[in-house]
């Protein structure tokens, strides 16, 4: 057999995809069910006053209006732990507070969608009203440091030799505040939700979710139900960018709702609901200062990050942890602040963290490049981290160096000219710029199960879930190449809490931890299946030993004389069991404590921009990557350009508005909430270097979901700076702030 790990064969789910077969969530056929729709809040803050609901009870095909005055009281709810990001706090109608625009405030239940919509016209509801608190500048000085910054459970501020001093002793400094936008999540499949259940005590959820584990524990608490009474389903999502990583409020809504009816409740969040409850990137405030010799030696860095949280819950966006690793520098610190807002609580969006701290990092660095008149990957390269300086420990591997070179070469680096605006062709100014991406490889604890069947296939099954990103494909990959079978000899299940358990999609997390499990499994089994053989007086390998006897093309042979051998199909066949299981579990161990893990990479962009109109297009943009071992050329190619592309979409179009006067987003719909579209996306490269990690996971892979969108933003944003002579400092870069009075001067 070739090898299968790494090639780039199809998305497995792709046919089932384009023909509209995959199920999503919603789309599960589901007998005598009703629908749910959602009443949200029209004020950000305040109290109802009133509800009134009896128009709506009235309305044709109506079954259910739920409302804080009649929703089951949540025993547990006041046991709602913050402690861990997949414990927000939810709204789930227990009293009549208002926390910010569009909680949910009633479910309408009706026989159809259509009914349950006229319902939800038909409540009305009265508030008492105050002044929203949704401040678009937050100030340093407002904010507070919670001990513990983001997922990874960092410490929210890091101090390392004396900054004032390495500031003194710099020939070139810089200080700036960089600030970036709202951005709310909006994958393709909006949140939805089916509970159906089975008497009083058990509940199945086919939910749109990163985590079927995660929303098993979180439903099964807040419910108070034994967590292996909740079966959570989920095989197929049209995208979730980190918003379908918590359980939110509409998933108990859902489950209420069915157990007050008796009937299965199916709900979907529509497009405008999708901006309040869900999550979104919260805006951040971003201060560096910088400084440096003349020859380019970084003296001291200072990364602060202030950013929104809701009123009741805390979500730091962790936009300074990159400045405590990714430069060599004596002189570092970083602290990170928040502010509440009567707005939802934030959460995770892809790279959540590093994609608006590389923002705002790489285009503080670029600066610093200009003042010291420096090429901006030689000044990277001057301080290039051999280690990792704040946790004092080696790297499980690096390949930055490569990254840069080989990106640049593909990219043409060497024809940039540094003077700004000193490039055109017609009326356009072109522009390059560079920037570096870095991502933490994670890894949590996993299982996974493989069995053999009779006929010589394969079935593997693990929880996890598949975003769109290739978890289907890339299993199977690494369980076919461990059993020596073509790919199409083995089934790859998951998307169920019946499978075993796996931790919640995020964070770049799942080949590198469901992966080795996998792995674990495929090992296991194919141990089992030579066992089976070399006791098998029946089996033309009997006492054989088991280092003698590989597995490969579906046969079973002695490898000192590969004739001697079988199909795998006839050890089943001849013991009569209808298969062969074992199980998988991987989890990390002390090599966390021993090194640091990241991907890194180097992203390069070239800009035009229309010298009358402002208007920015990124021609290029060429991102090299080292990622480790690369499962599937093609998936992986699929997940970096598409971090890439979010990179344009960070740089030049994404903005979630709000009307300050009543705390809500005006722009809550796909034509008005700016995302890149083809025409926008010109030519994307996403390459890797060969990088081998003998440290990090069984598989040598580091997650690559993330690391594309990180410094995609700043090598776009440098090269806007480059072409045009102006820095916009505050994200996205629309024409409106490149032609003020600065451009004038230009022309
Ligand atoms: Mo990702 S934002 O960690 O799902």
């Amino acid at each position: 057999m070739e090898d299968i790990l790494g090639k780039p064969i199809d998305r497995i789910d792709g046919p089932l995809k384009v023909t509209g077969k995959a199920p999503y969530t919603f789309e599960h056929r589901i007998s005598n069910s009703t629908y749910a729709v959602l009443v949200m809040s029209t004020v950000a803050r305040g109290r109802i006053t009133s509800i009134e609901t009896r128009a709506a009870e009235r309305s044709p095909g109506v079954l259910l209006v739920m409302t804080h005055l009649n929703s089951p009281k949540l025993p547990t709810l006041q046991s709602q732990k913050k402690s861990s990001p997949t414990s927000r706090v939810l709204q789930v109608l227990q009293d009549n507070t208002v926390l910010y625009r569009n909680q949910p405030i009633a479910v309408v239940v009706a026989e159809t969608v259509e009914a349950a919509q006229e319902g939800a016209h038909l409540v009305r509801v009265q508030y008492e009203v105050q002044k929203p608190r949704v401040s678009l500048a937050p100030r340093a000085s407002e904010g507070y440091s919670p001990a513990k910054a983001g997922g990874g459970g960092d410490p929210s501020t890091s101090a390392r030799g004396d900054v004032k001093l390495g500031l003194d002793e710099a020939d070139a400094r810089i200080e700036h505040v960089y600030e970036t936008p709202f951005e709310v999540h909006n994958p393709m499949e909006p949140h939805a939700t089916i509970a159906v259940w089975d008497g009083p005590e058990k509940l199945t959820l086919y939910d749109a979710t990163q985590g079927v584990f995660s929303d098993q524990t979180r439903v099964a608490e807040l419910l108070g139900l034994q967590a292996q009474n909740v079966r959570v389903i989920s095989p197929y999502l049209g995208g979730g960018f980190g918003s379908k990583g918590p359980t939110w409020s509409h998933v108990i809504l859902a489950a209420l709702a069915a157990k007050q009816l008796n009937r299965p409740v199916k709900l979907e969040v529509t497009r405008p609901q999708m901006f309040g409850m869900l999550g979104y990137r919260a805006k951040t405030q971003q201060t560096i200062s910088a400084g440096a010799k003349k020859d380019g030696t970084l003296t001291a860095l200072r990364h602060d990050t202030i950013n929104n949280t809701s009123s009741f819950d805390e979500f730091v966006e962790t936009a300074s942890l990159s400045a405590r690793m990714l430069y060599s520098v004596p002189n570092d610190s970083t602290v990170q602040k928040i502010i509440k807002s009567d707005l939802g609580t934030p959460s995770f969006m892809r790279a959540p963290g590093e994609s608006s701290g590389t923002y705002g990092l790489e285009a503080a660095m670029d600066e610093l490049a200009y003042e010291l008149k420096m090429d901006p990957i030689e000044f990277r390269l001057k301080n290039y981290a051999e280690t990792d300086q704040q946790e004092n420990k080696p790297w499980s591997s690096k390949s930055l160096r490569q990254c840069y070179k080989v990106g640049a070469e593909h990219f043409g680096w060497e024809k940039r000219k540094m003077e700004p605006r000193s490039v055109r062709n017609g009326n356009q100014l072109i522009g390059y710029g560079m920037a570096t991406s870095v991502y933490p490889s994670r890894r949590s604890p996993s299982n996974a199960s493989a069995r053999l069947n009779s006929d010589g296939t394969f079935l593997v099954t693990a929880g996890t879930q598949d975003l769109g990103t290739g978890t289907y494909t890339i299993m199977t990959q690494v369980a076919a190449e461990s059993f020596g079978v073509p790919a199409d000899r083995v089934k790859f299940l998951l998307g169920d809490t019946r499978f075993p358990k796996t931790p919640v999609s995020g964070g770049s997390q799942t080949a590198a931890s469901t992966g080795s499990a996998v792995y674990a499994a495929a090992g296991a089994l194919r141990e089992k299946i030579i066992q089976m053989a070399i006791s098998d007086a029946k089996s033309p390998l009997y006492n054989l030993g088991a280092q003698d006897v590989a597995l490969d093309n579906g046969r079973i042979y002695s490898k000192s004389n590969s004739s001697k051998g079988e199909p795998l199909s006839q050890i089943l066949q001849r013991s009569g069991r209808p298969y062969l299981e074992a199980m998988g579990e991987a989890k990390p161990g002390s090599e966390k404590e021993q090194y640091s893990m990241y991907a890194f990479g180097a992203q390069f962009a070239e800009v035009h921009v229309d010298a009358d109109l402002g208007v920015v297009t990124v021609a290029r943009l060429v991102g090299c990557f080292g990622a480790g071992n690369i499962l599937n050329a093609k998936t992986a190619r699929s997940q970096l350009m598409g971090g890439m592309i979010w990179g344009i979409s960070m740089a030049l179009y994404e903005d979630a508005m709000l009307d300050q006067r009543v705390g809500g987003w005006v722009n809550n719909n796909l034509a008005e909430y700016h995302v890149p579209v083809n025409a926008d996306v010109r030519q994307i490269e996403a390459l890797w270097v060969e990088e081998e990690d003998q440290h990090i996971n069984p598989l040598g892979a580091k997650g690559i979901g993330e690391i594309g969108i990180t410094g995609s933003t700043a090598a776009i944003t440098n090269a806007i700076f480059n072409a045009t002579g102006i820095r916009v400092r505050n994200l996205p870069v629309t024409p409106d702030k490149l032609l003020g009075p600065k451009w004038n001067q230009f022309s």
